[in-house]
Parts: structure tokens; C-alpha cells; sequence
């Protein structure tokens, strides 16, 4: 059987799963049921020096995407304080989620979660929420600042989480990697609005939030992508991930463990244990023998742009189609190239610019591409 042991933030895993911080690990009976699901490390919600009050409602969800109003851990210090004692006492590796406005802040509670006994830290780098922290997290000299003050405070191992909306990533990550940091991971939700009952004229939520779920996994891959190949530690991809498929395209990508967080509001704990058994079989069916043989296999074929091929590339029909109810592939194309007479689907290769586009959506998949030599 594929190995599936690996390593975040300075920690030895028995799997790649991880619960990331959220509502999912809020308090001592979420972080058990995560823990029970099979995941092999829980982060916890953002603890913070002052928790806010919650809103309502402070969640909304459509189509895949998950928003939220939701701020940090409304629980205070003393009360994680049980909650990591009891959950490390059932055994459970804790990765304390601590967020903070500034170095001594974040060294503060980083050494309280140390003294509950928390196995490690994640280091939240800006939330989707008011502006300041976002933009101070953007700046990798305070990322340096920040980590390397947390990474001073205590003795466990520390990670930083990244934000989407922070400019420089790469940078960010490096500064993060400077400072001491075991780890980084990524992303958080990202800033958006939930968008409006135009009948009613009314704001599905009250105030701008973060977005998750799958509209958020390209965004959170382009991040992973571009800090896995910058730093030497570990890097953990968060983002959209409720299918074994959807953590094997992060590990491709350079990512060695992976965090999931709103697919546990729509699938359930027990999904957890259904892509843990599902990434097994496709390891072993696929003969990888372990997680780290994924491990940016695929970053070595994203090329830089200005070096991707230029040789044209041309659509081909692999078969005749004569649905004249579907015309997807004819309204997608903005060439010209396709039309619909005789009684069937006609393509003009010369009028071919290569798009792909047509390819994505034939519901039939009759469609491929071939690359051609100019002239
Ligand atoms: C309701 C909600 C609350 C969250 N709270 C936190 C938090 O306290 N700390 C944090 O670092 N990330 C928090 N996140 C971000 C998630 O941990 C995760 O980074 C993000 O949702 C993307 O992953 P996903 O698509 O699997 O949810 C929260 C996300 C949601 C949806
Ligand atoms: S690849 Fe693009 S240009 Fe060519 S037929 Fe398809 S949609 Fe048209
Ligand atoms: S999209 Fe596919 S199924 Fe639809 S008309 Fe074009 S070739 Fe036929």
C-alpha cells in the first residue's frame, strides 16, 4: 500500500489530510469529530487576543461556493485552553490557528497555545475581513517580523497561511521561510460579496466576506504553484478540496499535505475518510508508492508564458456529429470555424486558431487537437 505519511509544519503526519481552522474546529466536540474522520492533524479556528461576537446569518452558499461573514474564534484564551488540553489528552495533533495585529501580539499567543500544549502553529497572514491586516500581510518584511517573532517565543514548530489577496506571494512565502517558519499553506477565503435577492433587494449577507469551496481551488493552485517552487518547506494547499482528485492536483502541484474546510459543511466529517480511502486506491492503482512521488510532478510542464509553443494547434472531430439541439461547440467559437449545415457539424481547419475552447465544451467529448507544422 502507497505511503501516505508526510510532513507540514514541522510535524510528522500519518496522512495528508488536514482540517483547516474554521467553524469545522471551533471547540473540543468539532475538532474530535474532525479528528475521528481520519484526518491526521485539526487547525484550529483563529485564536485571537479579543474575540469578536458572531453574526447572523454569517454563512450563505450556492453553486459550489461558500461565503461567509464569519471572524475568527469567538472563544477566549482560557476557553482553548480546555479545548487543546482535552483534545491532545484524546490523543488529537492540534495545529493552534493564532492571528494578530502585530509581532508582540502574535508572540503572546503564540506561547499560550505553546503552554496548552498545541503540537505546532499556523501563523494566519491576513483574512478576507478589513483591510489593515491584509494589506500589513503583504509587506514580506512584516511577514519576516511577525514569524520571526512567533518562531523566537516558542519552541513547537511553526507554518504561515497565506492569503490570496496578498500581492506578493512569493516574496511573502520566503520572508515567511526566513523567519523560521516549518511551513506554509494557502490560501484563506477570499474577499468577495455573496451577491443579492434582486426581488427583494436584499444582500445575502450583510457585509463584504471571504469566499471558499470549489470557485476558490484555481486561485488557491496558481499560489501553491508559484511558492512551491520559491521555498524549501513544506506547503500545504487549502482551497475548494472535497475530492481524492482535488488534493492529487495540489500534491502535482508541489503541495505535501492538503487542508479541507468548507466541503465538511456540505459533505459531512466522514468525507474525510472517503478521499483518505479513495487517494489510497488511485496511489496503489496508479502505482505511486508514496505521497512524495506526486510531489510537483507537474510543475516542471507549467512554463513560464514567454516560453509556452507557438506552433498552431488545430480542432479536429474525432466523429461525425449531427446534434443540431447542442451547438455548443459552434457558439464557442468566436472564429468562426464551426458550423452547423448538411445536416451535421462542419469544421474549417483554416479558420482553427487553436483556442481549445470548443474542446471544453462538448458535452460528448468528440472533439481533440493536434498540433501542425506552419507552412
Ligand atoms: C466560515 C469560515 C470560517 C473560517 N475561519 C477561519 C479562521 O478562523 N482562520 C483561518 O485561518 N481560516 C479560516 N477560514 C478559511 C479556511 O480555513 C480555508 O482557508 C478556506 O475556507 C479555503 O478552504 P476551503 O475551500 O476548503 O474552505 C474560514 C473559512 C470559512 C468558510
Ligand atoms: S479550437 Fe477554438 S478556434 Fe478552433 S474550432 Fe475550436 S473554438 Fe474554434
Ligand atoms: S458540442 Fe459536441 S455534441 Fe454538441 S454539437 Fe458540438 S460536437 Fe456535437
Amino acid at each position: 500500500m502507497a505511503e501516505l505519511k508526510t510532513q507540514y509544519a514541522g510535524l510528522e503526519l500519518e496522512n495528508p489530510l488536514i482540517v483547516s481552522a474554521g467553524p469545522w474546529s471551533r471547540d473540543t466536540s468539532t475538532i474530535s469529530k474532525a479528528l475521528e474522520s481520519g484526518a491526521s492533524a485539526v487547525v484550529t479556528a483563529s485564536i485571537v487576543s479579543e474575540p469578536s461576537p458572531t453574526h447572523c446569518p454569517r454563512l450563505f452558499y450556492k453553486e459550489y461556493s461558500l461565503s461567509n461573514i464569519r471572524l475568527y474564534s469567538e472563544l477566549t484564551l482560557e476557553d482553548w485552553k480546555k479545548t487543546i488540553g482535552e483534545t491532545r489528552n484524546n490523543g488529537g495533533t492540534i495545529i493552534a490557528s493564532i492571528m494578530g495585529e502585530s509581532p508582540s501580539e502574535l508572540a503572546y499567543l503564540a506561547e499560550s497555545v505553546e503552554s496548552f500544549g498545541a503540537n505546532a502553529i499556523e501563523i494566519g497572514a491576513a483574512a478576507p475581513f478589513g483591510e489593515g491586516l491584509e494589506i500589513k500581510c503583504s509587506d514580506p518584511e512584516f511577514v519576516f517580523n511577525y514569524t520571526e517573532a512567533v518562531t523566537t517565543a516558542v519552541k513547537i514548530p511553526v507554518a504561515v497561511k497565506l492569503s490570496a489577496t496578498v500581492t506578493n506571494p512569493v516574496a511573502c512565502a520566503r520572508a515567511a521561510e526566513r523567519g523560521g517558519a516549518s511551513g506554509i499553506s494557502g490560501i484563506d477565503s477570499v474577499r468577495a460579496f455573496a451577491g443579492i435577492d434582486i426581488e427583494t433587494a436584499t444582500p445575502y449577507l450583510p457585509s463584504l466576506g471571504g469566499l471558499s469551496g470549489s470557485s476558490v481551488r484555481p486561485v488557491s493552485m496558481a499560489i501553491i504553484s508559484m511558492i512551491s517552487e520559491a521555498v524549501g518547506i513544506p506547503v500545504c494547499g487549502i482551497g475548494g478540496i472535497s475530492r481524492f482528485s482535488h488534493a492529487v492536483e495540489y500534491f502535482m502541484l508541489g503541495a505535501q499535505s492538503v487542508q479541507i474546510g468548507s466541503s465538511i459543511l456540505t459533505n459531512g466529517y466522514s468525507n474525510i475518510g472517503i478521499i483518505l480511502e479513495e487517494l489510497t486506491a488511485w496511489l496503489d492503482n496508479h502505482n505511486y508508492r508514496s505521497i512524495q512521488e506526486l510531489k510537483g510532478i507537474v510543475s516542471k510542464r507549467i512554463s513560464p508564458f514567454q516560453d509556452l509553443r507557438s506552433d498552431p494547434l488545430a480542432a479536429e472531430f474525432k466523429t461525425d456529429c449531427h446534434k443540431s439541439d447542442c451547438m455548443h461547440c459552434r457558439n464557442a467559437c468566436t472564429y468562426d470555424a464551426i458550423s452547423f449545415t448538411e445536416g451535421k457539424i462542419n469544421l474549417n481547419r483554416n479558420m482553427c486558431s487553436g483556442c481549445g475552447m470548443c474542446i471544453n465544451v462538448c458535452p460528448e467529448k468528440l472533439i481533440s487537437m493536434s498540433w501542425y507544422q506552419k507552412g
